[in-house]
């Protein structure tokens, strides 16, 4: 099984629209797929069936309750787990340990692809997909942020993998909704080139109308309008993995510190005054959030913990000068992690 996420930072840059017509595309092909909405909007649920004919235990939000889903068959190949509003209240839960179940279950599920449509920005429920997933494909638009979206999103995951021991690789980048004629769609392909090895800059999908039309009648692009030069080029990169995709990836093992160390050059490169900004507030979010985790799991941990471990611990603030609170913390970290 290889599980793919499309993820962007940045909305509206093509992900359910890539999740929608590849996962079609590669069934087609005669692929067992299984496309799985972790975005609360629901957005690829829409594309593939009304919301309302979806049964209850083949919504995504099954994943994170220990239970397997039933996946809802929508062709001869292709499965949907879909999602609705109800999903958002993980987003609530960012620290929750249940966020990773999603990781087990579907791996317990008979496919040979699944692909993972994700919400927006660097929210729980775009954490838990990542970390569901061996490869992420990253689309942009052509916009001046869009390389610091990328760098952002890789310096994400080396947070992911230094917490959880565990990160996705990057497939690669694919800039849409192109305008190849325009300055913008130019240099911001020149940039993404600049910041991916070859292999990993996937392709360029144009600007099309023909996009609205498939959620309308809810076909995708290689049956609705096959000859249109989107659909040539979605079917393009579709090809390409399936013949060399994951086996060239995973020759490479440190991507995303090359990555990262190469992405702050860029950046640097192309503006130092908001890469200096980002760094300071992230920095800040970071630090908060480990805050909140310390004294959630604290609390929780001072109820079961055996007496005599408490005092040993006690103990060892003394011995050592250091809090309580602080070994405590420490303590359940260790047993989080193992
Ligand atoms: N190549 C394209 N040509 C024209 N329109 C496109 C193209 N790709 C996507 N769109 C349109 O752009 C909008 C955003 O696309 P999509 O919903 O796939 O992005 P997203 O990243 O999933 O957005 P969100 O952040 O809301 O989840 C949609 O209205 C979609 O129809
Ligand atoms: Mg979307």
């Amino acid at each position: 099984m290889v599980v793919i996420a499309f993820a962007s930072l940045k909305g509206g840059t093509g992900k359910t629209t890539l999740t929608y017509n590849l996962a079609s595309f590669w069934a087609d092909s005669g692929r067992k797929v299984l496309a799985v909405d972790f975005d609360p909007q629901g957005n690829l649920t829409f594309a593939f069936l009304p919301p309302e004919s979806l049964p209850e235990e083949a919504y995504t939000r099954w994943l994170f309750s220990r239970k397997s889903p039933q996946p809802f068959q929508v062709s001869e190949n292709l499965w949907l787990l879909g999602s609705d509003n109800k999903l958002s209240s993980w987003d609530m839960r960012g620290t929750s340990p249940d966020l990773f179940l999603p990781s087990q279950l579907i791996r317990s599920l008979p496919f040979e692809l699944v692909l993972l449509d994700t919400p927006t920005g660097w929210r729980p429920l775009t954490r838990a997909a990542i970390f569901s997933c061996d490869y992420l494909v990253v689309p942009v638009d052509p916009s001046p942020f869009a390389v610091a979206g990328i760098v952002q999103l890789v310096e994400g995951l080396v947070e992911l993998s230094e917490r959880q021991g565990k990160a996705a690789e990057i497939l690669g980048v694919i800039v849409n909704l192109a305008e190849e004629h325009t300055r913008i769609t130019q240099k911001v392909i020149a940039s993404v080139k600049q910041l991916m090895s070859e292999e990993r800059f996937l392709g360029v999908l144009s600007k099309s109308v023909r996009v609205k039309e498939t959620v309308l009648e809810r076909k995708p692009l290689h049956v609705l309008a096959p000859q249109s030069k989107l659909s040539q080029q979605i079917e393009e990169i579709a090809k390409s993995h399936r013949e060399e995709g994951d086996e060239k990836v995973r020759k490479k093992k440190d991507t995303l510190s090359e990555l990262e160390e190469r992405g702050a050059k860029v950046l640097e490169q192309l503006e130092p005054k908001r890469r200096k900004a980002f760094r300071t507030a992230k920095q800040q979010a970071i630090e908060t959030e480990r805050q909140q985790e310390g004294s959630e799991m604290t609390a929780k941990v001072t109820v079961r913990m055996p007496v005599d471990l408490v005092k040993a611990l006690k103990h060892r603030a003394i011995d050592e000068g250091r809090t309580f609170q602080d070994l405590v913390t420490e303590a359940v970290r260790k047993f989080l992690e193992q």
